[in-house]
């Protein structure tokens, strides 16, 4: 039995498309009328629900995470008391294995508020003794992601397109096919027990040029404007103190200009992990 958080979620209901046919076990916070599998009802914070959701598991993989939630207590509450409860969950069921979704975020020099929550979410399964892999992708995208519904109507909504810095830090952008293919691999796979892998797209694109591909593919036409981090720092400072929600967060602002680098070396030689191009998952 496979049991899955996280699986009503963007890369979640890629997974479990993917895994038709094979014994699996959701934990699902709220009732979804077309999610027809096997479910625990519950969240992270509800300790019986974690134990009834690990019974007979063989592996767990745990995708539940706050990702950009109103509250930036979630981060803590979510993504690292909720795995201090399901390894808790999964020691009481003597359940071994466990794969953890984290993110690229967790590997920057300097934290977001989400990435240190990761990092530290990180460290709580690597001190637990289960088997463990972690990975790491970068920003996915693919059929219905949030993140690239998001970056679409930020980009539609204004006249032009302001950009953090200069926008010349890079990232690789991953397809979601390619993170479940990474995800699937790691089941039965002995050599990634305690390890962590980079799960980044096969293109290395500086922040310009994604915004510029993207902005192709949607027939949208508009001029970047790069706000420089001197300026941004500052209105991020003062905006926390107006109000807590403020959109942009000096950790965000710090993290940009520390960017993230990364390697799939270890997920292609372990995971037999060949991503595909980004021009290539943008039209899939
Ligand atoms: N999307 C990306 O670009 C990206 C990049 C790197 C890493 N990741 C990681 O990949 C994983 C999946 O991301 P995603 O894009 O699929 O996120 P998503 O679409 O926001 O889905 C999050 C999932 O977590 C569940 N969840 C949230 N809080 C929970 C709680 N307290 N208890 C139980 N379940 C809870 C949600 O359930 P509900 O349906 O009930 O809300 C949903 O199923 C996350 O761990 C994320 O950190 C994502």
């Amino acid at each position: 039995m496979i049991a899955i958080t996280g699986a009503t979620g963007f890369l979640g209901r890629h997974l479990i498309a993917k895994l038709k046919g094979k014994p699996v076990k959701c934990l699902i916070r709220k009732e979804y009328p077309r999610f027809k599998v096997n479910i625990t009802k519950g969240d992270l914070a509800d300790k019986k629900a974690l134990e009834s959701f690990t019974k007979n598991a063989k592996v767990v993989i745990h995708l539940a995470a706050a990702i950009d939630p109103k509250d930036k207590e979630e981060y803590q509450k979510v993504n690292v008391e909720g795995t201090r409860n399901l390894i808790e969950a999964c020691k009481k069921n003597k359940v071994r294995r466990i794969i953890f979704v984290s993110s690229m975020a967790s590997t920057k020099t300097h934290l977001d508020d989400y990435g240190k929550s990761k990092s530290e979410a990180e460290r709580l399964l690597l001190n637990s003794g289960l088997e463990l892999t972690i990975l790491r992708p970068s920003f996915i995208y693919g059929k219905d992601s949030n993140s690239m519904e998001k970056l679409l109507s930020f980009l539609h909504k204004f006249k032009v397109i302001p950009i953090v810095g200069d926008g010349e830090y890079k990232f690789r952008p991953v397809h979601v096919d390619d993170v479940v293919n990474a995800i699937l691999s790691c089941i039965n796979n002995k050599k990634s027990i305690n390890k962590a892998y980079d799960i980044l797209g096969k293109t290395e694109l500086t922040f310009n040029e994604f915004i510029d591909t993207v902005c192709k593919k949607y027939n949208i036409r508009k001029r970047k404007v790069h706000i420089p981090l001197s300026i941004c720092l500052p209105i991020s400072s003062i905006g926390s103190l107006v109000t807590k929600n403020f959109p942009l967060k000096r950790t965000f602002v710090l993290s940009v200009k520390s960017g993230t680098t990364g390697s799939i070396k270890p997920a292609e030689r372990d995971l037999n992990y060949k991503p595909m191009s980004f021009i290539k998952g943008l039209n899939k």
